[in-house]
C-alpha cells in the first residue's frame, strides 16, 4: 500500500474546540509521513440520532452520504472526543453508531481533551472500536486546552507536542501494516482468520 488515508474525526460542538485544534495539527503531521488526510468536524455536518428503523437513510441523506463516503476512504482514524462526565461526547457515540463493518481492520488513535487524563473518555472509544474488530494504538493523547495552548492557539507543553507527532508517526506506520495485512487476507483464501467474515 503506497499511502495511508488518515480521518481525523473530531466532535466538539465548540466552534474554538481544542480537540479540533490538536487533531488538526496531528493530521498536517501524518501528511509528513506521506498520508493523505481529511478532517469530519461532526459540529459541521449535523449528523441525525441514530436509527436503525432508518438505515437506508444513510443513502439518501446528503450529510450522511459524505459522513460515509469519508469513512469508506479512510484506512486509519483519529477519534478526537471532549471529556463529558468521564464519557464521550453524544456527537461522538452518535457517529460510531453508524458504522461498523466500515471499522474493521483499520487502526485508531484517540485524543481526549479534559481537565483530568480523560482514560475513561478514551476507554469508550476504545470499547466500541474494539467491538467492530478495529485495531487501537496502545496510548492515547489528553489534552488539557487551557494550560496547553496560548492565546493564538500554538502548543506550548512540548511534551504534548512530542506526543502529538509520535501519535501522527505511529499511526501512520502501524495504520499501513494492520490495513495491508486485512487487504491481503481479505483477497486470500486463508481460512484461519477473523478476516474471513468480511470477504
Ligand atoms: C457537559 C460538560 C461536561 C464536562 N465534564 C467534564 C469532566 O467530567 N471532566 C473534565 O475534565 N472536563 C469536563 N468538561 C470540560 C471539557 O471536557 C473541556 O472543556 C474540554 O476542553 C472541551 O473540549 P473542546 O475544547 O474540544 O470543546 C465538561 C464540559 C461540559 C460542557
Amino acid at each position: 500500500m503506497k499511502s495511508l488515508n488518515v480521518l481525523g474525526v473530531s466532535s466538539s460542538m465548540r466552534e474554538g474546540s481544542f480537540g479540533t485544534r490538536t487533531v488538526k495539527i496531528v493530521l498536517d503531521t501524518a501528511q509528513k509521513y506521506e498520508a493523505k488526510t481529511r478532517l469530519l468536524e461532526l459540529r459541521k455536518i449535523g449528523m441525525p440520532l441514530f436509527n436503525p428503523d432508518s438505515d437506508s437513510s444513510i443513502q439518501s441523506d446528503m450529510k450522511l452520504q459524505k459522513v460515509t463516503n469519508d469513512v469508506n476512504w479512510a484506512d486509519a482514524y483519529i477519534l478526537v472526543s471532549p471529556d463529558y462526565h468521564g464519557s464521550i461526547s453524544g456527537a461522538m457515540k452518535n457517529f460510531l453508531d453508524y458504522y461498523w463493518e466500515e471499522f474493521a481492520g483499520k487502526t485508531f488513535g484517540y485524543i481526549c481533551t479534559s481537565h483530568e487524563k480523560g482514560l475513561t473518555v478514551m476507554d469508550q472509544m476504545r470499547t466500541a472500536v474494539r467491538q467492530c474488530y478495529g485495531w487501537s494504538l496502545p496510548y492515547g493523547i489528553s489534552v488539557n486546552g487551557q494550560e496547553d495552548f496560548n492565546k493564538v492557539g500554538e502548543v506550548t507543553n512540548s511534551l504534548l507536542d512530542k506526543r502529538l507527532r509520535m501519535l501522527a508517526r505511529d499511526l501512520v506506520v502501524y495504520g499501513k501494516l494492520i490495513r495491508g495485512q486485512f487487504l491481503q487476507d481479505l483477497s486470500s483464501d486463508v481460512i484461519d482468520t477473523f478476516v474471513t467474515r468480511y470477504r
